[in-house]
């Protein structure tokens, strides 16, 4: 391989690195929405770094290793942090922190170090503004340099004093870090309240705080019991603290609520203890942590050994080792997407990690596999992190025997025989066939999937048959698929045919954002598919938008918007989109379809059998398109959906002359 190619490919995952971290930072930092694990975007973010140091040529202004983060959202008003917000590098093992002890005292030329060890909360960090003892601002960390105020958020926090007691109140101005989070117990009864009423469960105690923290009205963020722990001071002016241990012991006396599980070690012998230690006690405690804080304890020393980047040389988060195992990797395999992505897995050895057996994990992609040079029969590190799948972090090559093998990757579809395509700049390799047989199956499963169309009592089984039955070629179908036809599925017997139609029918309930994301679009997640919705009001925008438009949006970068456009510029997924219409999904955003429906104003009576779904769920679907249903045919009757076997209803309205139409007809009608 030439340089030239070479630099060319480093330049082009670069490009594609920034736009992905930017992207993930967007929906965790902005939108509260992540899409990938921690772990999984620190993995993208160190990449980048490594490619940036290795090819200074190759810098930017713009990159997201020179700003930390993620743009702060709009309506609140930014502020600028004293010193940027850190985050943490991590550790995985004894041999890593005492790695970091090496590094420790190698840079600051002595041998005798002192740390203190904290609880890393796993709640959203602050920064709390005090002026002679007042809290005047609070701030979220926002991209590590300009956050977001919420000082009207953090006053409902209880556990954040307003007004110092002590020395605390003679300080011209300083500035406190810690972490907001929400206990366990909050958490759960939160949980339990918002099922009660219908709503969406939080997946975790952070993301429930991280959403709290950025509610506009400060009395949604008090009714969610946030708490806080204090845990540094960002800057102080005339302060006189020495230490981290004195950090955290003034920060108390003060008023500040301070993790009390916090110990001082004279070497790093005491801090492997105590990270071992607090593993199997973290289920007692009433917030969730995610492992241990272990920081140099002279703030001079901290000093002299600074950051690389964002990460301080001075601190390490030591991750419990409950999350990571090895094993060996017995296997590589090939996932075909529903994007046609090969997606590479392992075929591990069984193993336990976090109270599971595991014997598969994703191996992300094929650069992935080529970077960090995983060979099939390696040891592997695997790692688990929160309910995300397993990852396989990398090999451990000291365990090395000779007999490991580079794999190679296919450049046939293992489903369909069709050659592979790696396209530059594309960290995947795809299978371009539309009719590949995984494609479609995969599409599907995700189209029925929970936050795309929600069809429940779906799954994968039921399509595979659908599908080798003939029955159903893409995502329309399914919309009008028969009684008759359900019922040649094996075990579907009369309820739940009906069950499964009333799924189907439900569906069509569900917003325009949650079709767009259900129709696949390679990267187009969640998050984005709602931004799209939030700017494109109607399909019809959406088809008709040219490149330039979709970029525009702020949070869509150029990859999503071609990927958008050439979608809605391919003739057969334009015909999808068409027959989804037609069969009744939304294709406006809520706001606008609620004020006046399609329906509106138009009466309806149904009369005989339906295909596609029963008489009540398709009477409670013109309702929702704002028309009437009557009980009797009379004048005043606008249409009679005549089904199979109609009764009388349909001697009648042909005497009144009223028009009757069909189930297919009606639904088009809905959707106009
Ligand atoms: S110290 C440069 N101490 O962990 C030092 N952080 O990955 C960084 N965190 O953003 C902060 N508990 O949100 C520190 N006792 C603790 C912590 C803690 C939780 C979080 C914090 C930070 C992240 C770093």
């Amino acid at each position: 391989m030439t340089a030239q190619v070479d630099i060319d490919r480093v330049a082009a995952r670069i490009a594609d690195l920034r736009q992905k971290i930017e992207y993930h930072n967007y929906l965790y930092h902005v939108k509260d929405t992540p899409e990938i694990s921690d772990a999984e975007y620190d993995r993208l973010f160190r990449e980048l770094l490594e490619l940036e140091k290795e090819h200074p040529e190759l810098a930017s202004p713009d990159s997201p290793t020179q700003r930390v983060g993620g743009e702060p959202l709009e309506r609140f008003t930014k502020v600028e942090h004293h010193a940027p917000m850190l985050s943490l590098a991590n550790a995985f093992s004894e041999d890593e922190l005492r790695a970091f002890n090496r590094r420790v005292t190698g840079g600051l030329e002595r041998e005798d170090v002192a740390y203190v060890t904290e609880l890393k909360i796993d709640g959203v960090a602050i920064a709390l503004t005090y002026k002679n003892g007042r809290f005047v601002r609070g701030a979220t960390r926002g991209n590590g340099v300009v956050g977001e105020d919420v000082t009207a958020n953090l006053k409902t926090v209880k556990q954040i004093p307003l007004k110092l007691k002590g020395a605390g109140e003679h300080i011209p101005e300083m500035e406190v870090r810690g972490e907001v989070y929400l206990p366990l117990s909050a958490f759960n009864s939160l949980n339990e309240e918002r099922a009660d009423k219908g709503l969406s469960q939080f997946a975790n105690p952070r993301n429930a705080a991280a959403g709290a923290i950025r509610q506009l009205d400060p009395k949604v963020s008090r009714s969610r019991a946030l708490s806080f722990f204090g845990y540094a001071i960002g800057y102080i002016e005339n302060g006189e603290i020495k230490t981290q241990k004195e950090t955290l012991e003034t920060l108390q006396e003060w008023g500040f609520p301070v993790n009390t599980n916090f110990r001082w070690h004279e070497s790093i012998e005491g801090v492997l203890k105590f990270c071992s230690g607090w593993e199997p006690k973290r289920e007692s405690l009433d917030y969730e942590i995610d492992g241990v804080v272990v920081k140099v304890d002279d703030l001079e020393d901290q000093k002299v050994l600074g950051a690389i980047s964002r990460d301080p040389r001075w601190a390490i988060a030591y991750k419990f080792p409950g999350q990571v195992a090895t094993t060996r990797l017995k296997e590589i395999g090939i996932n075909v997407g529903r994007t046609g992505s090969m997606n590479p897995y392992a075929v591990l050895e069984p193993v336990r990690l976090g109270g599971v057996t595991i014997k598969l994990a994703t191996l992300h992609n094929q650069d992935d596999v080529r970077r960090k040079d995983i060979r099939v029969g390696d040891m592997v590190v695997v790692k688990r992190a929160g309910d995300v799948i397993p990852q396989v972090v990398g090999p451990v090559i000291e365990q090395r025997t000779g007999k490991e093998k580079i794999f190679r990757y296919p450049d046939k579809c293992p489903s369909c025989g069709q050659p592979v395509v790696h396209e530059e700049g594309e960290a995947m390799a795809y299978c371009l066939n539309r009719e590949c047989p995984a494609q479609l199956f995969e599409g599907l499963n995700h189209f029925i999937s929970r936050g795309a169309m929600d069809i429940r009592g779906l799954g994968p089984s039921t399509v595979l048959k659908l599908l080798e039955l003939g029955f159903i070629h893409n995502a329309a179908d399914l919309y009008s698929l028969t009684e008759e036809q359900l019922a040649q599925l094996p075990g579907f017997k009369e309820k739940s045919i009906r069950n499964l139609q009333e799924a189907i029918a439900e569906s069509r309930k569900r917003p325009f954002e949650n079709v767009l994301f259900a129709l696949g679009i390679r990267h187009i997640g969640e998050g984005v598919a709602a931004l799209l919705t939030e700017n494109f009001h109607d399909l019809d925008a959406l088809l008709n938008a040219s490149e330039e438009q979709i970029a525009g949006i702020m949070g869509i970068g150029p990859r999503i918007a071609h990927s958008v456009f050439e979608y809605f510029r391919d003739p057969q997924n334009r015909e999808l989109v068409e027959r989804l219409r037609k069969a009744g999904l939304k294709t406006e955003k809520e706001a606008r379809a609620r004020k006046s429906g399609s329906l509106t104003g138009k009466s309806f009576i149904i009369t005989g059998k339906l295909e596609t779904m029963p008489r009540s769920a398709a009477e409670k679907w013109i309702e929702e398109q704002g028309g009437s249903v009557l009980a009797s045919v009379s004048k005043k009757l606008d249409y009679l959906v005549v089904g199979a076997d109609p009764g009388s209803k349909l001697a009648k309205a042909q005497k009144l002359a009223v028009p009757t139409i069909t189930e297919k007809q009606l639904f088009e009608m809905g959707t106009e």
